[in-house]
């Protein structure tokens, strides 16, 4: 705890800062809006069993193959990656494909981040699909809170910075924060309007790179905020809803 008994807030812009914060009995919340924890959320909220996160494309399908009733998804570079039946979009788990099975998940940036942090008390999976009980969730726990922005390859992108402010200007009232990058991410979610947020994010290199194969779509459908209003948590080596 710190000034005035309020818990601390802090957002880390890259993994590359991670070692940096101190994630030690914090609340972790990893952040990576285009689309792996927006494809996680939206999983799990359409009654997926569990979400298994994986570093490697080959784990993904070890795993797969060693776990019954569980299909493979994952990206490399925001394409299928080669040997996996299905992508990193949140469209192609709907509830009839996806009830009662478990996801086994591998991506280029959102799975590695929740592999490197350590000592957290929770791990938890943020994106605007669950942006209110994200934050409802936080207010909740009276316990630091890192927002952990998984961006593109260690570079700063503008989605997950744009979401950590998002949660930072509705929970800053409950918490103590001296951390900059917090104060930024407010600066560029209150200069985005606060509700257009694919017209924001449209000049953004991922939006680019996306766009790319088409998967606009994806994208809009990422920034809608509540759609999923669940809380999904690292438990063990699995995503549960709480
Ligand atoms: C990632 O983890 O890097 C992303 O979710 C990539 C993507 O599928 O857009």
């Amino acid at each position: 705890m710190t000034k005035a008994d309020k818990p601390c807030l802090e957002v880390c812009l890259s993994p590359a800062l991670l070692h940096l914060y101190d994630t030690n009995d914090a609340v972790v919340v990893i952040i990576d809006i285009f689309r792996a924890t927006s494809t996680i959320t939206a999983a799990l909220h359409n009654g997926a069993k569990d979400v298994i996160p994986v570093a490697s494309v080959s784990e993904c399908i070890a795993i797969g193959a060693a776990t019954p009733g569980s299909v493979t998804g994952g990206e490399r570079d925001g394409k299928v990656a080669e040997g996996l039946q299905h992508g990193n979009s949140p469209l192609e788990y709907p509830r009839s494909f996806i009830e009662g099975k478990s996801l086994v998940l591998t991506t280029t940036n959102g799975t590695r981040l929740l592999h490197m942090v350590e000592g957290a008390a929770e791990i938890i999976i943020g994106s605007f699909l669950n942006l209110s009980a994200i934050c409802d969730y936080l207010l909740s726990q009276n316990k630091n809170v890192l927002l952990g922005c998984a961006s593109w390859k260690d570079r700063f992108n503008l989605e997950d910075t744009l979401f950590a402010g998002a949660v930072f200007s509705r929970i800053q009232h409950a918490f103590h924060t001296n951390c900059d990058a917090a104060r930024g991410a407010k600066h560029l979610y209150d200069s985005s309007g606060g509700s257009n947020f694919i017209e924001f994010l449209k000049d953004s290199s991922h939006y680019h790179r996306l766009s790319k194969f088409g998967l606009e779509h994806d994208m809009e459908y990422c920034v809608t905020p509540d759609l999923h209003p669940v809380v999904p948590k690292l438990v063990g080596d699995r995503i549960i809803i709480v």
